[in-house]
């Protein structure tokens, strides 16, 4: 990778189906002036406020990316967009598979995966959201859950499967306050990062994230896991005090 600062950690901020035009410059605005943070730093808004978020960002350490893309190139598939459209004017993240999608749209393993291949044949980098519900949990089912949800991933990009980045979200944590302990994610991430060096060599530096109630208050001891490389916030990346508290949270 030719960023020189991709080995930091990396927070992204994904607002879901929330905000304005005016509500957005606000939070953009914070955001632009924070001064140098310890990460990396990206939101991912949603699709019509993108090209506002590209602008106001320009010239910003901070990237920016989409909360979804479709599997195909193009065509007849009313109400998507494309991995291209979204490279057309610069988008560097396409968050993919979130639960919210897999739950409230069907998105199968595949579907997911195939989204991550659109994404990443674009020079969009796919992150990959993986996470068991609490019934799953309760149930021993986690590893195998996450497992079988990354491996649909794994196998379709092949090579590139370096190239993504894969978020850790327990869906049991997501919006409810409730966070999975430090040891719980990591645990799940060490499950993960083994699953992927079986695939490349890359592994080690692959980012993978975690997301689930990520607070200025929880964050720190959340990024120190050693195979935590980050997070993926959803109500506190709203505020810009709490998503800024949470960048500078960041370990290394
Ligand atoms: P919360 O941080 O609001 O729990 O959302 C997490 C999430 O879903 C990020 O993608």
């Amino acid at each position: 990778m030719s960023d020189p600062q991709s080995h930091r950690q990396l927070v992204v901020g994904n607002w879901k189906m929330h905000g304005s035009h005016a509500v957005n410059e606000a939070l953009l605005e914070a955001l632009k002036s924070a001064g140098p943070l310890p990460c990396n730093a990206a939101v991912c808004a949603p699709f019509p406020y993108l090209a506002q978020t590209a602008e106001r960002l320009a010239r910003s350490a901070i990237s920016w990316g989409a909360q979804d893309c479709s599997a195909h190139e193009q065509g007849a598939y009313t109400g998507e967009v494309s991995a291209a459209m979204l490279a057309d004017f610069g988008c560097r993240y396409a968050i993919v598979g979130h639960s919210e999608r897999r739950a409230l749209h069907a998105e199968s393993d595949q579907l997911v995966a195939d989204k991550a291949q659109a994404a990443l044949a674009r020079g969009v980098t796919p992150i990959v959201c993986v996470g068991e519900t609490l019934a799953e949990r309760d149930a021993g089912q986690t590893d195998a859950v996450v497992k079988r949800q990354l491996s649909a991933v794994i196998h379709t990009l092949a090579h590139c499967a370096s190239e993504m980045m894969v978020a850790y979200e327990p869906v049991w944590a997501i919006g409810t306050g409730l966070t999975a302990t430090p040891e719980q994610a990591q645990a799940v991430h060490a499950l993960l990062r083994a699953q992927l060096h079986a695939a490349t060599e890359h592994a080690a530096s692959m980012k993978l994230l975690y997301g689930g109630s990520v607070k200025p208050d929880n964050a720190a001891s959340l990024f120190a896991q050693p195979d935590i490389d980050g997070g993926l916030i959803g109500g506190a990346s709203l505020k810009a005090i709490d998503f800024l508290a949470i960048c500078r949270a960041a370990q290394r």
